[in-house]
C-alpha cells in the first residue's frame, strides 16, 4: 500500500514559513528524509517527531522567537562554533521539537550524521547492556554516542542520578566535548545557578516554573556534571503554556 501524502505539503516538498511578516517557502521534514534516508534512519528521533521543523514552530511567547532564532543560527554556524544548547523550561513548550529540527536541518542542509537520544533510554541501554543475555554491548550502545557529530540528549535528569550514572553520563559527554563533538540537551528541570531557598523561588516564578521546594537540575544530575554542560552550552530558557494542552486544544471545533 502506498504511503499517505504528506500531511504538511501534500507531496509537494515545500512548505510555508513566516519570516519577518513575509511567507517563504520552504522544504518540507519530508522531502529531507527523502533526499538523505540514510542519516535521517541514523538518527534515530522518535516518529512522532520527524516532521518538526523550523517552519512549523509556532511563536506563541517572546521566548520562542529568541529560541527559534538561536537555533537558526546554530545550524548556520555550524561546524565552524562548537558550543552546544541546553534548552530549559516546562513541559509542552517545544524543547524537543526544536532539537529534532535542528537534526533534520543539519542532516539535509549540512549532511551532518546527527543522534538523537532519550536520557532515560540512555541509562537502561548502558545497564542492560551488562547483563549476560544483552543482545549489545556496553560498547555497542555507546558506539553512536561517541561518534555521531551531532547529538541530542532529551530529557537530561528526568531520571535521577546515582553517582554511577553521573560518572558515565560525565565521561559520554566529556569525551564528545574534548573531541568537539557538539551535545544539545533539552531539561524540564531549570537552574537557578543558585543553591539559595530564596533565590531558587526567585527563578522558579520568573522560569514560568511554580514548583518551588521541587528538584533544580543540580538537584538530578549533581555540580560536577552541571558545570560540565554549563561550559560547553549556550543556555537557552523557553517558556510559555504546554502547547499539547493549551494551544492544541483551543483549535478543536465542537
Ligand atoms: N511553538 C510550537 N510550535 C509548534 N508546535 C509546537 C510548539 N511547541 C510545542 N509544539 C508541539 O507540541 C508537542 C510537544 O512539544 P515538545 O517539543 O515535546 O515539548 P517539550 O519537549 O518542551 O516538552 C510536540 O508535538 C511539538 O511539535
Ligand atoms: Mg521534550
Ligand atoms: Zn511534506
Amino acid at each position: 500500500m502506498a504511503d499517505e501524502a504528506c500531511s504538511l505539503c501534500q507531496d509537494t516538498g515545500w512548505v510555508l514559513e513566516e519570516i519577518e511578516g513575509r511567507s517563504v517557502a520552504k522544504r518540507c521534514p519530508c522531502y529531507i528524509k527523502k533526499k538523505n534516508p540514510i542519516l535521517f534512519e541514523q538518527a534515530n528521533s522518535p516518529k512522532r517527531y520527524q516532521k518538526c521543523a523550523f517552519s512549523n514552530f509556532e511563536e506563541h511567547h517572546p521566548s520562542h522567537r529568541h529560541a527559534l532564532k538561536i537555533s537558526k543560527q546554530f545550524v548556520a554556524n555550524y561546524p565552524v562554533q562548537d558550543v552546544g544548547l541546553l534548552f530549559q523550561g516546562p513541559c509542552g513548550v517545544g524543547k524537543t521539537h526544536l532539537s529534532v529540527a535542528i537534526i533534520n536541518e543539519l542532516i539535509w542542509k549540512k549532511s551532518v550524521p546527527c543522534y538523537f537520544f532519550d536520557f532515560r533510554e540512555l541509562i537502561r541501554n548502558i545497564q542492560n547492556s551488562y547483563s549476560s543475555d544483552s543482545p549489545m554491548t556496553e560498547s555497542q550502545v555507546l558506539a553512536p554516542v561517541f561518534e555521531k557529530r551531532v547529538m541530542v540528549l532529551d530529557e537530561l535528569g528526568a531520571r535521577r542520578t546515582t553517582p554511577w550514572v553521573e560518572e558515565t553520563i560525565f565521561y559520554i559527554i566529556n569525551h564528545r566535548y574534548n573531541n568537539k563533538k557538539v551535545t544539545i540537551f533539552t531539561s524540564n528541570y531549570i537552574d537557578s545557578g543558585e543553591e539559595d531557598e530564596d533565590q531558587r523561588e526567585f527563578y522558579f516564578k520568573k522560569s514560568g516554573f511554580d514548583k518551588k521546594g521541587e528538584d533544580t537540575l543540580v538537584d538530578r544530575i549533581g555540580t560536577r556534571l552541571r558545570s560540565r554542560i554549563y561550559e560547553m552550552c549556550k543556555i537557552v530558557n523557553i517558556e510559555g503554556d504546554d502547547y499539547r494542552k493549551k494551544v492544541k486544544q483551543a483549535g478543536y471545533r465542537f
